[in-house]
């Protein structure tokens, strides 16, 4: 997520974007694109051992938010078949894949680094033990989640990586789908996280539900010792963004304040897609 490193002054920090972007570095934080960053630096492990190393608060908090938004919408519509799932913008964290687990019976990882997706497929063959936090999190009290014995080998036989641009999803394709710190941790462009949302939603087949996180007012994140541009967005940018696109959203602020400098928490939504 826009979760990174803490810095430390004695570490010298690089950036992640290419040099004709380093030259405008008087004007960098407002012009630094999707397309400007080499993604491919993204050193996972750091990230993931920053982030997901063990189980947070503010985490178990969404975990709470998002299972039972899924759980309560397979209750309202038991009928409808969600056989294809997407967790957008992977990266290195399997959560909102295993929070889809129980509902669907394909799960695509569709990640832009190549370093994310080597660590996502090596990850499905010997996940870290510290997913289990996660996992004990969402089967406590629901049953859906309670029932899968083995979640980390079900996950290994249902999702697979794709690489790829979210800028360049297909239509209507997924039956329900997450996007976790994405939108808004690619781009300093508020034109970008809009569009990165417009695509995430318009990925999704009509009301299909939704998972998305954000990271609030972030002014951009280390990575081990590499910076990664961000886009500062609050819960109105967010409601902004999917008006057009979702039906029935619900926001919620996630207190955290010690991951990093530079952020004033998390943001959840949830939904369903508009038509
Ligand atoms: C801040 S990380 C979030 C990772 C993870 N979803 C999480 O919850 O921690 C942003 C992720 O977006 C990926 N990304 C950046 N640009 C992308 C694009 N155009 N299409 C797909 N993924 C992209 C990055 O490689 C990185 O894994």
């Amino acid at each position: 997520m826009a979760k990174p490193a803490e810095r430390s002054p004695s570490v010298t920090v690089t950036t992640s974007w290419n040099e004709q972007a380093r030259a405008d570095r008087a004007d960098a934080w407002q012009t630094i694109g999707n397309r400007d960053v080499d993604w491919d630096e993204f050193d996972s492990e750091a990230y993931f051992d920053h982030n997901y190393g063990m189980l947070r608060p503010d985490d178990r908090q969404i975990i709470g938010i998002i299972t039972s938004f899924f759980d309560d919408y397979r209750r309202r519509f038991p009928d409808t078949w969600l056989r294809t799932a997407i967790d957008v913008g992977a990266g290195a964290n399997l959560y909102p894949a295993l929070a889809m687990l129980p509902f669907t019976s394909e799960i695509t990882l569709f990640e832009r680094a190549a370093s994310n997706c080597s660590w996502l497929h090596q990850q499905l063959r010997t996940p870290h033990e510290s997913w289990w936090q996660f996992w004990s999190e969402m089967a406590r009290d629901r049953d859906a989640y309670g029932q899968i014995t083995d979640p980390l080998d079900l996950l290994s036989r249902r999702a697979f990586v794709d690489k790829g641009n979210l800028f360049r999803l297909e239509p209507g394709r997924y039956d329900m789908g997450t996007m976790f710190f994405v939108a808004e941790s690619i781009t300093t462009r508020d034109e970008e996280f809009q569009r990165a949302v417009g695509k995430f939603v318009g990925s999704l087949r009509r009301h299909a539900p939704f998972a998305a996180a954000f990271m609030k007012d972030s002014s951009g994140y280390c990575v081990g010792n590499v910076e990664f541009p961000a886009c500062s967005v609050d819960e109105n940018d967010i409601k902004k963004a999917l008006a057009g696109v979702a039906r029935d959203v619900t926001i919620t602020t996630v207190e955290s304040n010690d991951l990093r400098e530079g952020y004033g928490g998390m943001i959840v939504a949830t939904g369903r897609k508009k038509v």
